[in-house]
C-alpha cells in the first residue's frame, strides 16, 4: 500500500495543551498500510502515555482509516488505553496459577504501597495498577508485568523494593525479565529433542526433496497441530498447496494466552531458530514468500531476541532471496505484536488482528489455507508445531511416528504448573498417563488436574489413569495441578472470570453467557444460591457451548461441566438449606 502524505494537524484542532505533531513522525515511520494500525497505536501510546481523542483523530486522518475503526481497535485491546495512565503500568496476573501461588497478598500490598486500587492511577501520574490475565509465567508466579518487563515470583515482601526501584531508577525493574528462567526438563534423561536436532538439517532435507513430497513426510509422521485443535499438519498444508495463488502466507501463532500455558515462550527463548526453520520449510512446501510471527503483547520482551535470530538467519542465507542458494526460493519473516487479547489465539481472530482490526473471529469456512491473511491461502501453525516440523524433516517421519500412540504420534511439550514440586516445561510422549506425569513433576497427592488450560477439563484423581493424547485428554500442553486442599469451585470461578473478561463480545451466548455463569458460581461459592441455581448453571453452560460463534465460547463452559460431573457434591454442599 502506498505511503500517505503526512500533514500535521493545526494546533488549534489538537485540543488544549496537547501537541500531536509527534503523531506525524510515528505514522511516517511505522505506517505502510492498514496492517500497521495496531503498531502505530502502540507507538503513539508509548509516546503520549495513553491515546487521547486528538491523537486518535490525527492517526485516523493521517492513515485514512475511519475514526470509528481506530476507536474500535483501541477499545478492544487490553494494552491500548484511552484514559491517561501512569509512567509505570503495573499489571498483576490474576489467573489461576498465580492465584494458587498467592496473588491476593501481592495485590493487597500493591494497593497499600501505592495508595490506589486496581484500575486507578496515582496522583503523581507515576503508577497505574491493573489486573491482567495469564502472562505465560505460570511456573514462576505470582507474575507481574511492569510496562514491558515481566517479574516473576513476586511476593508481598518484594513489592516495596519494586516500587522503590521504579521511583528512583525511573525504569522498570530488570530482574528476571527474560523469560528464560524456566527449566526445560525432559522425561528422557539427556535433553529435549529440540536441543539435540542439528541446525538446519530439517531445512536442508526439505530442499533436497521435490516440493510436493514435503507434506507427504508430515502426513507419514502423523504430526497433529500442537496448539490444541490437533488437526493433521500435512493435510492442512495440502489444502494450501492446492490453491492457485501467487501470494501465500505462513503465520506462526505465538499468541499463547491459554491460562497455564508457557511452553511456546520457552521454545521461542531457547529454540527460535527451529521455529523459523519450520516456517521456512512450510514456505517451501506451499510456495509462500512471506511469513509472520504474531507475538502476544505480553511477550514483547522476547521481540529483540527474535529479531536478532532473524537477522542472523538473513546474514547466513537462511532467509531472504534464494534461500540456501536455491534459485527462486525467496522467503522472509517479520514479527508483529498483539496488544493483549486472548481470543487472538483463535486463528481467524489472529488474522483480523494482523490486518489491523479488532480481533474478532471470522466465519469459517473458508478456512485459512484457502482464504487467510488478506484473503490469500495461509498456513497458521502454533510455535511448537513448527519446531516439530523442522525436527521431523531432520530425523525422518518414521522416527516421529514411532513415538506416542496410534492416533497421537510423537513427543509433546507440556507446561506444568500449580501444586507440584517441580513446575516447568517437560517433554513427554503423547499417551503418557496423568499418573506418570504427576510422578515426574512431583505432583503426588493431587486431588485433580486441569488439562488444556481454562478451556480444558478438570480430571479427578479417580481418573488419573487416563492418557494425555488426542483420543483421550487432548491437551494444548497445559497441565495445572490442584493439591488436596484446593477449592474446586474457586478454580471454576477464576476461569469464568477470565472468560467473561476475554470474550470478544461478537456473539450473545459467549458475551452474556460467560458473565452469567460467573455470577451463578460466585453466588454458589458465597453461599447465596439455591439448589435450582445448579441446574440453571448446567443448562446455561450447555447452551453457551452449543451456540457460541467460536472456540472461546464453545469451550468456556468446560470447567463448569467437567466439575459438575466429577465434583457436583461440592456445589451442592455450598447451598444453604432453608
Ligand atoms: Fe499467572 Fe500464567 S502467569 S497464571
Amino acid at each position: 500500500m502506498p505511503r500517505r502524505r503526512v500533514e500535521p494537524l493545526p494546533a488549534s484542532d489538537a485540543g488544549p495543551g496537547l501537541d500531536v505533531s509527534t503523531v506525524g513522525a510515528i505514522v511516517a515511520a511505522d505506517y505502510h498500510g492498514e496492517a500497521d494500525l495496531i503498531a502505530v497505536l502502540r507507538r503513539a501510546q508509548a509516546e503520549y502515555g495513553h491515546l487521547p481523542e486528538p491523537v486518535v483523530r490525527e492517526i485516523a486522518r493521517l492513515t485514512g482509516i475511519v475514526e470509528s475503526r481506530v476507536f474500535s481497535a483501541i477499545t478492544f485491546y487490553a494494552f491500548l488505553a484511552e484514559r491517561r495512565q501512569g509512567k509505570f503500568i503495573v499489571r498483576l496476573c490474576r489467573t489461576i496459577s498465580c492465584d494458587l501461588q498467592g496473588k491476593d497478598r501481592v495485590a493487597r500490598r500493591l494497593e497499600n504501597e501505592l495508595g490506589i486500587g486496581f484500575g486507578e492511577t496515582t496522583g503523581d501520574g507515576m503508577f497505574t495498577l491493573e489486573w491482567t490475565n495469564c502472562l505465560g509465567m505460570c511456573d514462576q508466579g505470582p507474575a507481574l508485568l511492569v510496562n514491558d518487563r515481566v517479574l516473576t515470583r513476586v511476593y508481598a515482601e518484594s513489592v516495596p523494593g519494586i516500587i522503590a526501584e521504579c521511583r528512583h531508577v525511573a525504569a522498570a525493574p530488570a530482574r528476571r525479565s527474560e523469560g528464560g528462567a524456566s527449566r526445560v526438563t525432559t522425561s528422557v534423561p539427556s535433553a529435549t529433542t529440540f536441543s539435540t536436532v542439528e541446525a538446519e538439517a530439517g531445512l536442508k532435507a526439505a530442499l533436497s526433496l521435490p516440493r510436493s513430497h514435503i507434506t507427504a513426510v508430515l502426513s507419514t509422521s502423523g504430526l497433529k497441530g500442537r496448539g490444541g485443535a490437533g488437526f493433521p499438519t500435512g493435510t492442512k498444508w495440502d489444502f494450501a498447496v492446492a490453491q492457485q495463488s501467487d501470494e501465500k502466507y505462513i503465520v506462526c501463532n505465538a499468541d499463547e494466552g491459554e491460562p497455564g500455558t508457557f511452553k511456546d515462550r520457552v521454545i521461542l527463548s531457547e529454540s527460535a531458530d527451529l521455529v523459523f526453520e519450520g516456517m521456512t520449510i512450510a514456505a517451501r512446501a506451499i510456495g509462500a514468500r512471506e511469513g509472520v510471527v504474531y507475538l502476544r503483547g505480553e511477550y514483547a520482551y522476547l521481540r529483540p531476541h527474535l529479531e536478532a535470530v532473524l537477522a542472523h538467519r538473513r546474514r547466513h542465507g537462511l532467509l531472504g532471496t534464494n534461500v540456501l542458494g536455491v534459485d527462486g526460493f525467496d522467503f522472509d519473516v517479520s514479527v508483529r505484536m498483539g496488544a493483549g487479547a486472548y481470543v487472538c489465539g483463535e486463528e481467524t481472530a489472529l488474522l483480523e488482528s494482523l490486518e489491523g482490526r479488532r480481533g474478532t473471529p471470522r466465519k469459517r469456512p473458508p478456512f485459512p489455507p484457502v482464504s487467510g491473511l488478506w484473503k490469500k491461502p495461509t498456513i497458521i501453525d502454533n510455535v511448537e508445531t513448527l519446531a516439530w516440523v523442522a525436527c521431523i524433516l531432520a530425523r525422518g517421519a518414521e522416527w516421529f511416528a514411532s513415538i506416542g500412540t496410534e492416533p497421537s504420534r510423537g513427543p509433546k511439550l507440556f507446561s506444568v504448573s500449580g501444586d507440584c514440586a517441580a513446575p516447568g516445561v517437560y517433554e513427554f510422549s503423547l499417551g503418557i498417563t496423568v499418573f506418570a506425569l504427576l510422578d515426574q513433576v512431583g505432583g503426588a497427592g493431587a486431588r485433580a488436574v486441569q488439562v488444556g488450560g481454562a478451556s480444558g477439563v478438570c480430571v479427578p484423581a479417580s481418573e488419573f489413569g487416563r492418557r494425555l493424547a488426542f483420543e483421550d485428554l487432548p491437551a494444548g500442553g497445559s497441565v495445572i495441578v490442584f493439591g488436596p486442599e484446593r477449592d474446586v469451585l474457586a478454580v471454576v470461578c477464576n476461569f469464568l472470570e477470565f472468560f467473561a473478561d476475554e470474550s470478544c463480545g461478537k456473539c450473545v451466548p459467549c458475551r452474556i453467557g460467560t458473565k452469567r455463569m460467573y455470577e451463578i458460581v460466585k453466588r454458589i461459592t458465597s453461599g447465596e444460591a439455591e439448589m435450582a441455581d445448579i441446574d440453571r448453571l448446567e443448562r446455561l453452560a450447555a447452551v453457551v457451548k452449543r451456540t457460541s460463534f467460536c472456540g472461546l465460547g464453545q469451550t468456556a463452559p468446560n470447567p463448569v461441566l467437567s466439575t459438575l460431573t466429577h465434583f457436583r457434591h461440592e456445589y451442592e454442599e455450598r447451598i444453604v438449606k432453608e
